[in-house]
C-alpha cells in the first residue's frame, strides 16, 4: 500500500495466521517471514508447535534452513546446539558448558480452528486475549473451513478490514452484481473485537437470483484484531444458505501482507447440492475480493478522509483500529 502517512509504518498487535495446523505434522521445520522479521516454525515428535526468532543465538545461522526438530527439541544445523520448547538450549555436542545466555526468542503461538496463530506486539507483551474456537469448524453440519485464495497482497490489514467491513457505501458501486441498499447496520466495538451487522438488499440480477434468494439476509462480521475478520451470512432460498467466511491477514512487511480467504457452508440437502452451493459462494466471493484487491492494491492511505453522509463508520472503525498500535498514534 502507498504511505500517506506514518500510521502503516509499523505493525498492528494481535494474534495472525502463519501456518495451517494440517500442514505441519510432527517434525517439520519451516523458515517463514511476518512482520519484517525471519521466523522458524517447527512441530516437535509430541506435537508441540514452536516459533523462534530464526537465527541461532551462536553464530546466527537460520534455525529453518536445515535445522531439524531431535525429540522436543530444535537442532541448529551449524554446529547442532539445540534449544527446546522454551527456547533454551539444553544441548551442546562438543561441551557440557552451556552459556547462560544461549536461548532464542520465542513467540506466543497457538492452535485454533485448523490455523497455527502467533501473537506479535510491537513491545513485546504477552497476549492479553484469544481468539475464540469457531462452533462451525467444530461442528459436522458444516463443509471444511477451506482456503480459497492465498496470496500476497501490497495493501494492509487495515485497508482490508476498514474496505470489507464498515466501507458499505462502496457495495452498490463496485460490487453491483452483490447489494443493492444496505438496511439496517449496528457497530458494537469492545477490543479486542468489532461487531457489524447489517442487512443488505441483494441485487436479484446477480447470484442472488441464481440461487432464489428472497426475504431478509443478514450479514454479520466479527474481526478478532485486525487479523482475523470472520463473516457470517445467512439468507433465505430454496434452502436456508449460511455461509462463513474468514479473512486471514498477516503483515509480511511494511509494505504487503499475506491475504488467506477461507469458505465454509452449512451443509444442505444432500452432497452434489453443497457443494454446487459452495461453488457459487466461493466464485462470487473470489469475483467481488477480485474488485476490492485492485482497489485496495492501488490507493492510498488518507489521514484525513473527505467522509460524506452514508459513507458507514469508518471514523468508529479507526478509533477501534488505533487500541492495537502502541507505538505511534493512529491519526483519525
Ligand atoms: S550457529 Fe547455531 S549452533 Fe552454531
Ligand atoms: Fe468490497
Amino acid at each position: 500500500m502507498k504511505q500517506s502517512s506514518s500510521s502503516h509504518l509499523c505493525f498492528p498487535n494481535g494474534w495472525f495466521r502463519i501456518a495451517y495446523s494440517n500442514e505441519i505434522p510432527p517434525k517439520t521445520v519451516k523458515p517463514l517471514h511476518y512482520f519484517g522479521q525471519d521466523l522458524v516454525l517447527f512441530r516437535t515428535e509430541k506435537g508441540v508447535v514452536r516459533v523462534f526468532d530464526a537465527h541461532c543465538s551462536h553464530l546466527g545461522a537460520h534455525l529453518g534452513y536445515g535445522g531439524i526438530v531431535k525429540n522436543e527439541t530444535i537442532q541448529c544445523p551449524f554446529h547442532g546446539w539445540c534449544f527446546n520448547n522454551s527456547g533454551n538450549c539444553t544441548q551442546i555436542p562438543y561441551t557440557n558448558k552451556i552459556p547462560p545466555k544461549a536461548q532464542i526468542r520465542t513467540w506466543p503461538v497457538r492452535e485454533v480452528n485448523g490455523l497455527i496463530m502467533i501473537y506479535y506486539h510491537s513491545q513485546g507483551h504477552s497476549p492479553d486475549w484469544e481468539i475464540p474456537e469457531l462452533p462451525e469448524f467444530l461442528s459436522q453440519n458444516w463443509t471444511s473451513l477451506l482456503p480459497v485464495i492465498r496470496r500476497k497482497s501490497s495493501t494492509s490489514t487495515q485497508e482490508v478490514g476498514e474496505g470489507s467491513i464498515v466501507d458499505t457505501a462502496h457495495f452498490s458501486h463496485l460490487h453491483p452484481h452483490t447489494f443493492d441498499e444496505i438496511k439496517g447496520e449496528s457497530l458494537v466495538v469492545s477490543y479486542p473485537t468489532l461487531t457489524y451487522k447489517m442487512y443488505p438488499e441483494y441485487n436479484l440480477s446477480g447470484v442472488a437470483k441464481i440461487l432464489g434468494v428472497e426475504g431478509k439476509t443478514s450479514l454479520d462480521f466479527t474481526s478478532y484484531g485486525l487479523g482475523c475478520l470472520v463473516v457470517r451470512s445467512s439468507s433465505k432460498a430454496m434452502v436456508e444458505i449460511e455461509t462463513l467466511t474468514m479473512f486471514l491477514l498477516t503483515p509480511i512487511n511494511q509494505n504487503s501482507i499475506d491475504f488467506h480467504f477461507l469458505v465454509s457452508i452449512k451443509k444442505v440437502l444432500n452432497k452434489p447440492i453443497t457443494a454446487l452451493l459452495k461453488k457459487f459462494i466461493k466464485d462470487s466471493a473470489i469475483k467481488t475480493l477480485k474488485e476490492d484487491m485492485k482497489i485496495w492494491e492501488n490507493k492510498i492511505f488518507r489521514t484525513h478522509p473527505l467522509l460524506c453522509d452514508g459513507d458507514g463508520p469508518i471514523a468508529q472503525y479507526r478509533r477501534w483500529v488505533s487500541e492495537f498500535y502502541t507505538d505511534i498514534s493512529v491519526p483519525l
